[in-house]
C-alpha cells in the first residue's frame, strides 16, 4: 500500500486538486502589492455566483468558525434575543457563540438527522417575536441533513424582522444558494470544504438590510469586525496580513468551478448522493436522514447493532488507506459518515463503496459483495 495515497472521503478537509496544490506552492508576494490587490478583488467577485449574490464576499484568515463568529459579533449585542436552530453540532455551535457573547438564545432543536421545517420555525417566531436574528445550519455535517434554507427564509422575512443567518460552511459551492433571492442576510463557508482549499479561509457575504444592524453595532471583537473588512475591502486589501498562499489556491478553484459551470458541480453533487444512498440502502445500512433532506455533500450512516462503526472505519483506514469520519457528540462511536464534496467525482464514489463492502465482509459482517456497487453503478447508468 501506498502510505501517501490517501482516500480521504470525510467531510471536509477534502482532497486538494493537483493544480490547486501548485498554485499554492507559488513564491511569496507582497500582501499590499497591486498584484495581490488584484488577486483578491478579482476571486472576490468570482465567488459571487457560489453564494447567488451580488454583494460583495469577504474573505478572512480564519476557520469556518471565525466567519460563524463574525455574523454573531457584528450583528447581536449582549441583551439582544436570537433564535438558533439546532439539528446537530454546528447548530449548537452557533448557540454557544450567541452566548459567549451574552445573547439570549431561543433553540429550536430537532432530533439529529431531522431538519428544521418552516412549519416549527413559523410557530417559533411567533412565540419569540423579539429575536433580532435566526441562525440556521444549511448542511448540518454531523447528521447529513440539507435544511430547507429557501423555505425558512420565506418563513423569516413573513413574520419578522429579524436577519436570517446561514452557516454553509459543509456546502456552499456544492449545492445552490441563491443569497438574494432567497432573501438571507448573511451567509459564511470556509475553504476546506467544497471549495477544495485546506482549512485557512473563511468567507462572508452580508445584506443590504444586514448592514444597516452592523453600522449601528461596535462589535466585542477587534480582529472580526466586519467594518474593516468592509473598508479595506473598498481599496482592494484586507484589514491584516491576508492567507496570500490559500488566496492563490483560490484563484484556481473559481477557475475549476467556472470550467465545469456551477449547474454541473451540483449535479455531480447530486450524483454521487444518490449513488451512495442507493448503495448503502442494497447494503441494508439505515441511513440517518429521509431522502427529501439528504445533504448532496456527506452521508450518514447509522448501522445500530447491525456492526461496530468504529470496526468499519478501522480497517477501512488501517487496510486501504480510506478515511471516512466517524459521528460526533452523542453519535460518537455509533455512526459513520461519508464525504463526497469537492474534488470527488462517480469514480471515486464506487471506490469507497467496494471498499466498505470488502471491510464489513472483514469484520465478520455478511453483505451480498458487490450489491452496493451494483446499485451506485445503476445511479450511474441511469443519470447518463
Ligand atoms: C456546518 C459547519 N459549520 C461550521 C464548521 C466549522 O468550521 P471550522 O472547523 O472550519 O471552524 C463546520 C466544520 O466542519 C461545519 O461543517
Amino acid at each position: 500500500m501506498f502510505k501517501e495515497k490517501i482516500i480521504l472521503r470525510i467531510p471536509g478537509p477534502t482532497p486538494i486538486p493537483p493544480r490547486v496544490q501548485q498554485a499554492m506552492n507559488r513564491p511569496m508576494i507582497g500582501h499590499r502589492s497591486g498584484q495581490f490587490s488584484q488577486m483578491l478583488s478579482d476571486v472576490a467577485e468570482k465567488i459571487k455566483p457560489a453564494f447567488g449574490t451580488a454583494q460583495q464576499v469577504y474573505v478572512i484568515a480564519g476557520s469556518g468558525t471565525s466567519a460563524l463568529e463574525m455574523s454573531v459579533v457584528n450583528t447581536l449585542q449582549a441583551g439582544d434575543e436570537a433564535i438558533v436552530t439546532i439539528s446537530g453540532a454546528f447548530g449548537e455551535r452557533f448557540a454557544k457563540i450567541c452566548e459567549r457573547y451574552q445573547i439570549k438564545v431561543h433553540r429550536l432543536e430537532v432530533a439529529w438527522g431531522e431538519a428544521i421545517t418552516p412549519e416549527l420555525l413559523q410557530d417559533f417566531l411567533v412565540q419569540h417575536p423579539m429575536a433580532k436574528a435566526v441562525f440556521a445550519t444549511y448542511c448540518e455535517t454531523s447528521s447529513g441533513v440539507l435544511n430547507p434554507i429557501p423555505e425558512l427564509s420565506k418563513v423569516v422575512k413573513k413574520h419578522s424582522n429579524a436577519l436570517f443567518i446561514v452557516d454553509a460552511v459543509s456546502c456552499l459551492g456544492a449545492v445552490p444558494c441563491e443569497m438574494d433571492e432567497w432573501g438571507l442576510d448573511i451567509v459564511v463557508t470556509g475553504s476546506q470544504k467544497a471549495f477544495m482549499l485546506p482549512t485557512g479561509l473563511a468567507f462572508i457575504a452580508v445584506s443590504q438590510q444586514a448592514w444597516k444592524r452592523i453600522e449601528q453595532i461596535t462589535p466585542q471583537a477587534f480582529y472580526l469586525d466586519l467594518k474593516a473588512y468592509r473598508k479595506s475591502m473598498a481599496d482592494q486589501t484586507t484589514p491584516y496580513t491576508p492567507a496570500v498562499s490559500l488566496v492563490f489556491g483560490l484563484e484556481e478553484v473559481v477557475a475549476m468551478l467556472d470550467e465545469e459551470g456551477l449547474p454541473q458541480v451540483f449535479a455531480r453533487h447530486e450524483l454521487m448522493k444518490n449513488m451512495t444512498r442507493a448503495a448503502m440502502r442494497a447494503l441494508g445500512l439505515p441511513l440517518m436522514t429521509e431522502d427529501e433532506y439528504a445533504s448532496p455533500t456527506v452521508t450518514s450512516v447509522d448501522p445500530g447493532d447491525l456492526f461496530d462503526a468504529e470496526e468499519l472505519r478501522k480497517i477501512l483506514r488501517t487496510k486501504y488507506n480510506v478515511v471516512i469520519a466517524g459521528g460526533q457528540q452523542h453519535l460518537k462511536g455509533r455512526i459513520f459518515r461519508i464525504g463526497h464534496m469537492g474534488y470527488c467525482d462517480p469514480q471515486d464514489v464506487l471506490t469507497v463503496i467496494s471498499l466498505i463492502e470488502v471491510s464489513l465482509q472483514q469484520i465478520g459482517y455478511e453483505i451480498t459483495l458487490g450489491a452496493g456497487v451494483r446499485a451506485a453503478q445503476e445511479v450511474l447508468i441511469q443519470h447518463g
